[in-house]
């Protein structure tokens, strides 16, 4: 049965839960897509329905070429979500988005390959979406909105590039980004935002800045243990996003 849900979140890499979530109770959930990543975790911040999935699971089992992206955005649609925060955690590019930076932003694009990327199917009826603004601009004003609140700094803008993995890139692929137009490096953004579209979601990504991409920066190796501990200390100022995003 499907409630009013008033934000659902999805988790990425480093952020498996959502510690603000009270009165929590859990939702598997079947799909005609299939299974989501795991189950939806349904409950209240400040007063607030907020639902929470962790996009690789969450135990982190599954890479971003594996992630049912169909599911995960039904799933959550069939509770009742009509809009989504997306957390990204990705490398920085550009000057402005250094390890522990959050960032809002404002455009995509996908070099990921072989992923199952529309809701068309042959015999369906074929959409061609609009995706001229690929996050709905509306959510991201109130994202940036939240941050003029809660004193959170969020960068305004900039373009997501979705990459396959789940291997990071070599310096020359980051180069080309940034060549592109480039300001972030991730793996899950497409074809989730996409899809959210598709859907009729209106979806936002709030980037987690982990690490400098390759050959920017500092231009030293990428470990996960660096990536991990940048998401820990930026989960804070993420939570009082959450938390103030689910109000309004
Ligand atoms: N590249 C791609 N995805 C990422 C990175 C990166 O450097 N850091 C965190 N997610």
């Amino acid at each position: 049965m499907s409630q009013h849900i008033d934000l659902a979140v999805i988790g990425g890499t480093g952020v498996y839960k959502l510690a603000t979530l009270d009165d929590v109770e859990t939702r598997h959930v079947e799909t005609p897509y299939g299974a989501p990543s795991g189950p939806v975790r349904v409950g209240t911040v400040l007063g607030k329905r907020v639902a929470f999935l962790a996009r690789h699971g969450e135990g982190h089992s599954l890479p971003p070429h594996k992630v049912n992206y169909r599911a995960n955005l039904a799933a959550l649609k069939q509770l009742g979500a009509t809009r989504v925060l997306a957390l990204n955690t990705v490398g920085g590019i550009t000057e402005a988005y250094g390890p522990r930076a959050l960032a809002c932003p404002d455009q995509v694009i996908d070099y990921t390959w072989g992923r199952i990327s529309t809701l068309c199917e042959e015999g369906g009826d074929v959409l061609h979406v609009d995706f001229g603004d690929p996050y709905t601009p509306m959510l991201r004003h109130k994202i940036l909105a939240a941050a003029r609140v809660t004193g959170v700094t969020v960068v305004d803008g900039g373009c997501y590039g979705a990459t396959q993995g789940p291997r990071l890139e070599t310096k020359a692929e980051i180069a080309r980004m940034k060549r592109d137009g480039c300001d972030l490096v991730g793996m899950t953004g497409m074809p989730e935002t996409g899809l959210a579209r598709e859907l009729g979601l209106d979806y936002a990504c709030l980037a987690i800045v982990a690490n400098w991409a390759a050959g920017c920066g500092t231009g030293e190796e990428i470990t996960m243990a660096e990536v991990l501990a940048n998401v820990e200390a930026a989960s804070a100022g993420m939570a009082e996003l959450v938390g103030e995003l689910a109000r309004g």
